[in-house]
């Protein structure tokens, strides 16, 4: 099992309504560990390089435009495949057709808003933790619990 990192944002509908607690508190009970947390304001240039993916999608202005609407929250996260494991407790993006039981599935109904953000792949994942971090703001740190979520755990 490779330990991976991932960015998680806690979108701006999830701060508004929130939602902010719920979240990290899946996360953590889940037994994924937090590196790295703050609350912030994106601006138009972070928001372009963060989905430069969809920069050619008809809704790219309306979701640059929703995401810098308000303050997220950024966090990066730590376990095993953490990057899947996130990506499967969110739900599909339209939350729509979002399992209960997933984030999405649970408190978004709405396309546009669907509260939650995690990086789709590894490779991803370390790009959009460089874009939302400085590296002196990750923290390395011991859970003590974790010797008892990951077998052997370091
Ligand atoms: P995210 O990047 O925000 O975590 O969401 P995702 O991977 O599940 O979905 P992605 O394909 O990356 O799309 C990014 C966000 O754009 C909005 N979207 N709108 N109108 C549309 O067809 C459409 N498709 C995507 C969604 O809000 C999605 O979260
Ligand atoms: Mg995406």
């Amino acid at each position: 099992m490779t330990v991976e990192r991932t960015l998680v944002l806690v979108k701006p509908d999830g701060v508004q309504r929130g939602l902010v607690g719920e979240v990290i508190r899946r996360l953590e009970f889940r037994g994924l560990k937090p590196v790295a947390l703050k609350l912030m304001q994106i601006d138009e240039g972070l928001a372009g390089r963060h989905y430069a993916e969809h920069r050619e999608k008809p809704f790219f202005p309306g979701l640059v435009g929703f995401v810098t609407s308000s303050p997220v929250v950024a966090m990066v996260w730590e376990a095993p495949n953490a990057v899947a494991m996130v990506r499967a407790m969110m739900g599909p993006t339209n939350p729509a057709s979002a399992p209960p039981g997933t984030i999405r599935g649970d408190f978004a109904v709405d396309l546009g808003m669907n509260v939650i953000h995690g990086s789709d792949s590894p490779e991803r994942a370390a790009e959009e933790v460089a874009l939302f971090f400085e590296p002196s703001e990750l923290v390395d740190w011991e859970r003590t619990q974790s010797r008892w979520v990951v077998e052997a755990a370091g």
